[in-house]
């Protein structure tokens, strides 16, 4: 059970006044989640969703997340309280065991070992072996750092853009649907999705970000989302790349596609690693995979980059894919153009009357 889910009802969160409020302050009938930060329960029901393989159908009626009419959701509260007991009598409050340590991605969890269809191979030590070392002469966390700075066109000309404004469509489920992203240094970010039923928005204005969709109020971004947003929303990243950890080296060389690539590790003693993957023969990165703590589990994500086009001396992506447990989306650039002007009140989070889900 995370620190956080133990603070005392009514208490802000991070138990300091005027701190983010807990779940049970936002939302309405809640009876295990209550003293998690309410920015965490979203991120938290993705989590479930995403260990179980259902929708949040599954266990609510849409629109009223509140009512407790369906089993499932009756059973998914029991779950958890099972979970949180399990790791405080046998992992020392440890979150050792989740959802998905049991369902895998399945709403019935296998007991019974599967019977192979295939010679099992021997004890293979596999590249994913966790105790196999290194292999020797990999380049160090500053050279990958180092050459893909160079690979994008150098710091000078990465210091020189202070805005972006791209233009393309994304396709999510096979449709495709524009997208407009709006990014100004220092750090701000905006991206939205033209959708048939309305605007899909995620904002972040260099401290806080929102989510606005259609059908539903704006909502604060979750604070474990914030260091990927942070990172995403700056165009001097690859020259900040060595402030992102005290601890960054090298991880094991993948080969993700038809690249052979390097992979850094930026480790981190509160959350997971962020590890970032480069091309063995460009430099250029390939692949960033990142993780963002909920008061169940660790949300997983990566973006797959691609189609690397120079624009003002600068190497820019034209095309990258975020994929999530819960499916994936890529996004196809048609139009880059930098330094121009980009109003401030483009990330400004709208004044929403609640911020309540209905
Ligand atoms: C396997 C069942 C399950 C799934 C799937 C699930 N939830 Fe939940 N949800 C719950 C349970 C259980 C609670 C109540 C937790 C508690 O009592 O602390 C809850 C509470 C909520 C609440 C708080 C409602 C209120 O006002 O009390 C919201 C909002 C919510 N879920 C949204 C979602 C969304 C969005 C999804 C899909 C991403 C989702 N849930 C998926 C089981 C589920
Ligand atoms: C220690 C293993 C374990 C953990 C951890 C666990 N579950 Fe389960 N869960 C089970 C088993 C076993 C069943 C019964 C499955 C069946 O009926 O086939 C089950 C059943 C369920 C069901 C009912 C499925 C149905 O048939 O409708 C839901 C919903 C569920 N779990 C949600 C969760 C959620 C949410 C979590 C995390 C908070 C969780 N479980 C954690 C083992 C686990």
């Amino acid at each position: 059970m995370p620190a956080a889910a133990q603070s005392g009802a009514g208490q802000p969160a991070n138990g300091q006044p005027g701190g983010p409020p807990t779940a049970e302050h936002v939302f309405k009938n809640l009876k295990v989640l209550k003293d998690i930060p309410a920015d965490q329960l979203f991120p938290s029901m993705q989590f479930i969703a995403a260990s179980l393989g259902v929708e949040c159908d599954f266990c609510h009626v849409r629109g009223h997340f509140e009512q407790d009419d369906k089993k499932p959701k009756l059973a998914a509260r029991e779950m958890m309280q099972m979970m949180m007991a399990i790791n405080a009598n046998h992992f020392e409050g440890h979150r050792a065991v989740t959802c998905n340590t049991c369902h895998r991605g399945a709403l019935h969890p296998v007991s019974i070992p599967l019977v192979v269809d295939s010679e099992p191979p021997m004890h293979a030590a596999t590249a994913s072996d966790p105790d196999e070392p290194l292999p020797a002469g990999l380049p160090t966390a500053d050279q990958l750092i180092d050459q893909y700075v160079q690979a994008l066109g150098g710091r000078g000309a990465i210091e020189k853009i202070s805005s972006r404004v791209e233009k393309g469509s994304a396709n999510v489920g096979g449709h495709d649907v524009p997208v407009d992203i709006f990014a100004k240094a220092p750090g701000k970010r905006v991206a939205i999705l033209h959708a048939p039923e309305g605007d899909n928005v995620t904002a972040f204005d260099g401290e806080q970000g929102w989510l606005g969709a259609a059908n539903r109020p704006t909502r604060e971004m979750a604070r474990g989302d914030l260091a990927g947003a942070r990172m995403d929303a700056d165009l001097q990243l690859p020259v900040h790349l060595k402030q992102l950890s005290e601890d960054l080296h090298p991880g094991r060389p993948e080969k993700i596609g038809d690249h052979d690539t390097y992979q850094l590790v930026a480790a981190s003693k509160t959350v997971p690693p962020v590890q970032l993957y480069f091309d063995q023969k460009t430099g250029l990165l390939v692949r960033m995979a990142r993780y963002s703590d909920t008061a169940l589990g660790l949300n997983a994500m990566r973006i797959d980059y691609a189609d690397y086009r120079d624009v003002d001396g600068v190497k820019v992506p034209f095309r990258w894919t975020v994929a999530r447990p819960a499916g994936q989306f890529t996004i196809q650039l048609a139009d880059v153009k930098q330094n121009v002007p980009v109003e401030d009140s483009r990330f400004v989070k709208p004044r929403a009357p609640a911020e309540m889900p209905h």
